[in-house]
């Protein structure tokens, strides 16, 4: 079996404040401006971002959550975060290493972006198995991961969203939707599958 990405990987990334360009990037933009666009509730009481990287998706997910938990497992990325969301209070940025480190409640939002990779298999089944109990009745899982395989990760984005999905059936999640193109694939789960049209009266 191929081993995590190491800590030290991020460590050493780190040294720069956006080492994925997160605020440089057209394609990172516009990544971010899909996620958002396709979560289905305009406000969600309680968010968790699952290997928050600088903050970036953290910040563009605050304005949509009355309480949001960003994670990471590197000292440096979670200090970047907190000082980028320092404006939302009511963001907690925490280190964590997921899923050895578990928060405690559960999310009427994750999402678990650009993370799964890094994983190695057991450790991504054991983090599909939790997924789905932190997960608040009428909730939405989104997962959204780069599909091109490369060195520094033990699997791709493909790999992960296969297995995602076969746990999250088991599970008893519905599979919500999915978008994919060359790059990467976006999709979401939840305890039920509501029309957004639906919850809005509009059918
Ligand atoms: C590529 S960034 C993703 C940033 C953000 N979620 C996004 O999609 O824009 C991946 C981050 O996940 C963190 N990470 C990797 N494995 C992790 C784990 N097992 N638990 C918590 N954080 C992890 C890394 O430190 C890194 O900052």
């Amino acid at each position: 079996m191929k081993t995590a990405t190491p800590a030290s990987y991020f460590a050493t990334l780190y040294a720069e404040e956006d080492p994925f360009g997160y605020r440089s990037r057209w394609y990172e933009a516009r990544k971010r401006q899909l996620l958002l666009a396709s979560l289905p509730a305009e406000r969600y009481a309680a968010g968790w971002e699952i290997g928050c990287s600088n903050g970036e998706l953290t910040a563009a997910l605050a304005p949509r959550c009355e309480r949001l938990l960003a994670t990471d497992l590197d000292a440096r990325a979670v200090a970047l975060a907190a000082a980028r969301n320092a404006p939302h209070p009511w963001v907690t940025v925490t280190r964590a290493q997921h899923p050895h480190d578990w928060p405690a409640g559960r999310f009427d939002l994750i999402v678990f972006s650009e993370v799964g990779y890094y994983l190695d298999a057991t450790a991504l089944v054991q983090m599909g198995e939790r997924l789905g109990g932190s997960l608040c009745e009428g909730g939405v899982l989104v997962a959204c991961h780069w599909r091109t395989p490369f060195s520094a990760a033990p699997q791709d984005g493909d790999a992960v969203h296969r297995q995602l999905r076969r746990l999250f059936r088991a599970r008893g999640l519905a599979r919500l939707f999915g978008y994919l193109d060359d790059d990467f694939r976006l999709e979401a789960w939840g305890t039920d599958a509501p029309s957004v049209a639906r919850r809005g009266g509009l059918r």
